[in-house]
């Protein structure tokens, strides 16, 4: 089976490479199981988001309907429909960091960064997150940058954090 083009705006030149990137990504995964979530977390890492003209464009290739994969990317955290920044901030507002100033992270964080929870810095440096708990519950509070976690966090430290990235 060969990949079908889609007929949507996407379908533009401008686009014409990225999207050509994401047709061999489908060939490569379409026949094998699971192979929406491989070929979408493929394409996040390849594009870096998930807008709904390539949602459109992988469903149109599957020949899916595009609630099917649109459903499977909302229902999943870890796909992003907007840009996301270079490194991403998760910080954890689970009991024990909640408790221990986790909050205060958050607000001061927002400050820095002059972003809201689940927003990208205008630079394209950050995509600002909370989480529940990533597993540092005995050092909380607790952060973590892409896959570097920070304990016992408070907020004098986070400029000096975020100055390494
Ligand atoms: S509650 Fe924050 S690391 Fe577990």
């Amino acid at each position: 089976m060969s990949v079908k083009t889609c007929k949507c705006a996407c379908d533009t030149a401008e686009n014409g490479r990225e999207f050509a990137e994401i047709a061999k990504i489908i060939e490569l995964y379409k026949d094998k199981e699971g192979s929406l979530i491989q070929i979408l977390h493929r394409v996040q890492e390849t594009y870096g988001h998930l807008p709904l003209e390539v949602q459109k464009f992988i469903a149109a290739s599957l020949n899916k309907p595009l609630a099917e994969v649109s459903g499977v990317v909302t229902f999943y955290s870890f796909f992003s429909t907007r840009p996301r920044g270079k490194h991403t901030i998760r910080v954890c507002l689970g009991t024990a960091c909640y408790v221990r100033g986790g909050r205060k992270i958050v607000e001061r964080l927002r400050e820095i960064l002059g972003v809201d929870i689940g927003e990208t810095t205008e630079d394209g440096r950050f995509t600002f997150e909370v989480a529940r708990c990533i597993g540092a519950c005995g050092l909380a509070p607790a952060m973590m940058i892409d896959d570097t976690v920070y304990k016992q966090v408070n907020v004098n430290m986070l400029e000096n954090i975020l100055s390494r990235y």
